[in-house]
């Protein structure tokens, strides 16, 4: 896994030991566990024990470890033509943050291979593809990269902290994974695009690279979870996958509002803060992290900003 050296990360200045308010554009790194919460989770452990979802979640984490890992590569690789200090503590931040996301969905593809899952076969190939990319693209195609699925990434989360039929979807155990992540994937949605701005990133590089990843990635992520799914006992028991189809095609990540969004990142002078995520983030920072936050039993010794996975 990709670790943060003290170096990369920000100085603390958290104002809750628990992470709860914080000043808007923070990007702080919280020591959150979910290894014991895992311990029980069922095989079918999306909302209602669905069997597509299932398999859905589980394909999106098990690309997440190795993908965040290409992701942090991108932007240190780049780092050193960040003058402004608020964005070199946000780079910091960014890459606090992305270590325990891949840490984090690392234990929870191990324990989803335990129940039969191929999430560590699909580990293996998303690090192939992606250091195969590092060799044949130059690092800024790799950052126009890095910032295209950010903002993928950044409009999945907004989906799942403004839709409470969004964030049910993955079931309560995994969805706490997929909540936290979604809130501190909102908190740096622009640093690798600051960063791309900052390393002289052409707009006609980040757009095209963006329309290319947008088809690739919707085509892969089908492809691996349909290959998921062919994998389970439970996909040929009769019905079972024609009601777990007719249910997927109703959840709200088929919503035309979302793929407008994943759209909207083509126009030229576009920037991922045109949609101002700050009072949600305010929101789910306090709802989760707070004092009394559902997750704060979770983090280890309390966050602090910066401070290294
Ligand atoms: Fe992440
Ligand atoms: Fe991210």
């Amino acid at each position: 896994m990709e670790t943060s050296t003290p170096q990369d990360t920000a100085p603390a200045n958290a104002t809750g030991a628990a992470g709860g308010a914080r000043t808007a554009g923070s990007v702080p790194t919280r020591r959150v566990s979910f290894e014991d919460s895992l311990a029980e989770l069922p095989v079918h452990f999306a909302a209602d024990g669905d069997l597509i979802l299932s398999h859905f979640f589980a394909t999106l984490s098990s690309v997440f470890p190795d993908g965040e890992e290409y992701f942090v590569r991108s932007v240190r690789h780049h780092r050193d033509r960040v003058d402004d200090p608020t964005l070199r503590r946000q780079v910091a931040g960014f890459i606090g943050q992305e270590s325990v996301h891949g840490r984090e969905h690392r234990v929870l593809n191990d324990r989803l291979a335990e129940l039969g899952y191929p999430t560590q076969r699909y580990e293996r190939l998303t690090r192939w593809a992606l250091t195969t990319r590092e060799r044949i693209v130059p690092p800024i195609g790799n950052l126009a990269a890095t910032a295209a699925m950010e903002h993928f990434t950044a409009t999945l989360a907004e989906l799942a902290l403004t839709d409470d039929e969004a964030r049910r979807l993955p079931g309560p155990v995994v969805g706490d994974v997929f909540t936290w992540h979604a809130l501190e994937e909102s908190e740096h949605k622009a640093v690798a695009f600051d960063v791309y701005r900052a390393a002289g990133g052409s707009e006609r590089l980040r757009i095209w690279t963006m329309k290319l990843l947008r088809i690739g990635l919707v085509v892969g992520i089908s492809f691996l979870t349909a290959m998921s799914l062919l994998g389970d006992r439970a996909t040929y028991r009769p019905g079972r996958l024609r009601r777990s189809w007719v249910h997927f095609r109703r959840t709200p990540m088929f919503r035309r509002e979302v793929w407008d969004q994943l759209c909207d990142y083509d126009r030229v002078g576009f920037h991922p803060d045109d949609s101002d995520t700050e009072a949600l983030v305010e929101t789910w920072r306090h709802e989760l992290f707070g004092d009394e936050g559902r997750l704060t039993p979770l983090l280890a010794g309390g966050a602090r900003e910066g401070s290294a996975p």
